[in-house]
């Protein structure tokens, strides 16, 4: 008999904390749902869980916070001493203070965190653990979710505190490079309905508001065409130091007790 409706509510410009928490949801429920809230924002309805609820929360790792969009969409997600897990992916750099600060959010937006992940996944810029989270990870993610199984199994629904510091590192904005469209663009607005902070205009998809604009790369990796693209050599040159300084492998770490 199934204990826990398990949901996973995240938010995932490119699609790698989507990967993990989707893997790991499928291991505790094979009826879970997602709340993807990458695209919506004020759009987004407030949902309530309750104690026979599990909630997987997942976010990017901005400058080492949670990106600042992702809290304002998790404020409308309300438990009532539901258990959750807390999931941040990040690009190899560092997650500092982020884990924490989705594990502070969560209680507040009455949860109780029973464990959380810091999972490694491919960087937004540049080359740094392409392809990540791959087999491997997902397979950390599993067997790392088949514990959390148990726990609520066991009904054991105890607080795991995480790892960061308190008052967070300045972080959890978006970064400063911007796409242009290239003549391959066919003008099929696909990028416009998928930008989280709606940059793009709905009327002309090769005009961008600079200032809405975050740098999450969503339009780059979802244009079909590839004709999102940043090519300034100010990008170049960030890359190419960017790809060495963060060459060496991070592992995924699963905080449980
Ligand atoms: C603006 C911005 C800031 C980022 N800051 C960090 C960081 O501080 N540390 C890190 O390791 N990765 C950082 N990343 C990389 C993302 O955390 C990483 O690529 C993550 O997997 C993206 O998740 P998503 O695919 O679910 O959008 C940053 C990415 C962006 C766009
Ligand atoms: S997704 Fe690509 S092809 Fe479609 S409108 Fe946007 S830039 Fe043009
Ligand atoms: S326009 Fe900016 S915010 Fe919108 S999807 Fe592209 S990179 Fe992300």
């Amino acid at each position: 008999m199934k204990t826990y409706q398990t949901t996973c509510v995240y938010f995932s410009a490119t699609g790698t904390t989507k990967r993990s928490v989707v893997e790991m949801a499928k291991i505790l429920d094979e009826s879970y749902e997602e709340m993807d809230l990458t695209i919506c924002n004020e759009a987004i309805q407030e949902s309530r869980f309750g104690k026979n609820d599990f909630v997987i929360f997942g976010a990017p790792v901005y400058s080492g916070r949670i990106y600042e969009g992702a809290i304002k969409r998790f404020k409308k997600i309300v438990g009532e001493q539901t258990p959750c897990l807390i999931v941040v992916a990040y690009g190899n750099r560092d997650f500092d203070d982020a884990l924490i600060e989705l594990y502070d959010l969560a209680k507040t937006q009455g949860f109780i965190p029973i464990g959380g992940a810091a999972v490694v996944a491919e960087h937004t810029y540049g080359a740094i653990q392409v392809g990540r989270p791959n087999e491997v990870d997902l397979e950390e993610d599993r067997k790392f979710a088949e514990c959390i199984k148990q726990k609520l199994m066991r009904k054991e629904l105890t607080e795991v505190p995480m790892p960061g510091n308190r008052p967070y590192r300045v972080g959890g904005k978006g970064g400063s490079f911007r796409p242009t469209t290239t003549n391959e663009c066919i003008e099929c607005g696909l990028c416009s309905t998928l930008c989280p902070e709606q940059a793009i205009l709905k009327e002309n998809p090769r005009i961008l508001d600079d200032g809405k604009c975050i740098s999450c790369f969503r339009c780059i990796r979802q244009c079909p065409a590839k004709a999102k693209v940043v090519e300034t050599q100010e990008y170049q040159t960030f890359v190419k130091d960017f790809n060495i300084r963060l060459a060496q492998r991070k592992e995924n770490l699963y905080i449980l007790n």
